[in-house]
């Protein structure tokens, strides 16, 4: 038995399929280890700005394992330290540190620890948080798969699934009227989304933002496969992919954002230049959002139970301001602001790559 009374759990950053798992992982072992009572927060740091609470009790809990998105709501625009106001009479934004009214609303429910499942903007804010006296612990979550500290984030997985199926989709359209079908994914600066579909789906071309790509060694590639083969090529190209001239495309920026700049629309680019250069055909498909949508795939279930009761153990265990993590298949904890404000990209000669490339997938470089 422990003597914690309460606890809070806080989804942050960008949605992804596996968060209720978590929610449900962390509230259940809460609940059914010693009726700790569970405190969920609203919409993220917003929420817990604003006091915006709902108790989480069994008949919360249950039926939201297989659910997508977060019962308790998410935001990726709003940080402790940059809460917005409102306008001023010329139209700026105006911004307060709310870090204080976060730690009234921590004291107010006498939330003990709060379980804070994000990814490294979210963890990041935990620090003026755990200044102020914060007892939390990360459980990491992220389509992008680029947290430090561990080989698997939840949402990979499924927002992989979903990446392969769209490229298959496109596999039979372009094969039919030989085209070169581009699928431009999210994945921000990292390339794991993309290379993970992209092999499993036997994508001719992968563009990551690890490897700086050139665009005429792409033209020249699906050039050869026309000359060769059927003519068709399949392009999965992460929206963080850049040429060795150019700069990542940036759709839009978010000043409050803890991550300001919304990447996209690098795979139009790339058809216009393909379609300019080699005279083939050349069509866009952009996925957005529906990668992030849906119900969890098996392992994502499975991962986000297993980081959950990890994560309290880790509070049975008087262990904090740490974030769980996979590990060559170990389990294991880390100080969570390791995990803050950086991303784990694929080193370039990861073993996927390697596996690519021995298939004659073609990185651009
Ligand atoms: O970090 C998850 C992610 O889906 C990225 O892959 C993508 O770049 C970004 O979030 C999109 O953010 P938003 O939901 O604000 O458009």
């Amino acid at each position: 038995m422990s003597d914690i009374k309460c606890i809070g759990i806080l989804t942050g950053g960008g949605d992804c399929p596996g968060l209720n798992a978590a929610i449900r992982g962390i509230g259940k072992a809460a609940l059914f280890h010693s009726g700790i009572k569970v405190i969920g927060i609203k919409d993220g740091y917003q929420g817990l700005i604003e006091n915006r609470v709902v108790q989480l009790g069994v008949n919360e809990l249950s039926g939201i394992l297989t659910r997508g998105g977060t019962i308790l709501g998410t935001n990726n625009k709003c940080s402790p330290e940059k809460y917005y106001e409102g306008d001023d009479e010329f139209g700026n934004h105006i911004y307060t540190n709310a870090v204080d009214r976060c730690m009234e609303t921590i004291e107010q429910h006498e939330i003990e620890i709060l379980f804070v499942i994000g990814g490294d903007g979210t963890f990041t804010c935990t620090k003026p948080l755990v200044e102020a006296g914060l007892r939390c612990i990360g459980v990491p979550k992220t389509i992008d798969n680029d947290i430090h500290g561990t080989d698997l984030t939840i949402g990979f997985t499924t927002a992989t699934r979903i990446g392969t199926m769209a490229l298959d989709r496109l596999h039979s359209t372009g094969d039919s009227h030989h085209r070169v079908m581009i699928c431009e994914l999210m994945g921000r600066n990292a390339g794991w989304l993309t290379l993970a579909s992209g092999l499993a789906s036997g994508s001719d071309v992968i563009l990551i933002p690890e490897i700086p790509f050139d665009i005429e060694k792409v033209c020249a590639f699906v050039e050869g496969r026309k000359n060769e083969r059927s003519g068709f090529s399949i392009v999965a190209c992460a929206e963080g992919a850049h040429s060795i001239h150019g700069e990542q495309v940036v759709s839009k920026r978010i000043s409050s954002s803890p991550d300001p700049i919304r990447l996209g629309g690098i795979g139009r680019q790339i058809a216009h230049e393909i379609e300019q250069h080699t005279g083939i055909e050349t069509r866009t498909t952009t996925l957005g959002h529906i990668q992030r949508g849906g119900e969890p795939s098996a392992t994502d279930r499975v991962l986000a139970t297993a980081f959950a009761t990890a994560a309290f153990e880790l509070a049975l265990d008087g262990k904090f301001n740490c974030m769980v993590g996979l590990r060559d298949g170990h389990m294991q904890a880390q100080n969570i602001l390791d995990a803050a404000n950086k991303q784990r990209l694929i080193p370039t000669d990861h073993r996927f790559i390697r596996a690519a490339r021995a298939m004659r997938t073609c990185f651009g470089d």
